[in-house]
């Protein structure tokens, strides 16, 4: 007959087995939202009472908050409802630069788009997904390279 102290034993060390599995088996990462351009020129600031979305980076942050600089008929509503990475390391509104195309830029733009991406947009707006073109290859396939950015100052409700 085992013990009732050998009985606690073995509870402790099956329920120690069991998380040590249930972690083992648990997702790497969270999902995350994907948005295609089409979704993401929804969120353009056009519809009053509606988000407004803007991607830095192929990261697609909730600048609602922003509305006084990203709102319709606002200075940089230019900006929203796309990604402009270009615009915002060239500090440029010119509708060429409206793009996530990184090509051709200097070191210091892309260094001025780090900063800005990090003291402003990571720090001051939550994280809602990411562009497709961020986290898929060319030819559709997941991008095996994906990392989800850190921000664990912002406590996003699962989508899922
Ligand atoms: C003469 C030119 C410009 C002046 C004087 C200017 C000035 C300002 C000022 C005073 C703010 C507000 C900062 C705050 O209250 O937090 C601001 C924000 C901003 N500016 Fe400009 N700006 C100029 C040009 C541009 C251009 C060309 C862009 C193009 C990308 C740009 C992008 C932004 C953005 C995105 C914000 C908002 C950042 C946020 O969400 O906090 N600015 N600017």
């Amino acid at each position: 007959m085992p013990t009732a102290g050998a009985f606690v034993l073995l509870v402790v060390l099956c329920v120690t087995l069991g998380e040590d599995v249930r972690l083992k088996y648990k997702a790497a990462t969270k999902p995350v939202r994907l948005f295609t351009e089409e979704e993401l020129r929804r969120y353009d600031g056009t519809e009053e009472g509606q988000p407004i979305y803007m991607a830095v980076k192929g990261v697609v942050f909730d600048v609602t908050k922003g509305k006084e600089f990203y709102g319709k008929n606002a200075p940089y509503n230019a900006l929203v409802g796309k990604d402009s990475t270009r615009a915002v390391a060239k500090m440029s509104l010119d509708p060429a630069d409206l793009t996530s195309d990184t090509a051709g830029l200097t070191e210091e733009q892309l260094k001025s788009l780090n900063n800005i991406f990090e003291g402003t947009y990571k720090a001051k707006y939550p994280i809602v997904g990411y562009t497709a073109a961020r986290i898929l290859n060319r030819d559709g396939s997941p991008n095996e390279d994906f990392k989800p950015e850190d921000q664990p100052h912002f406590q996003i409700k699962d989508e899922f």
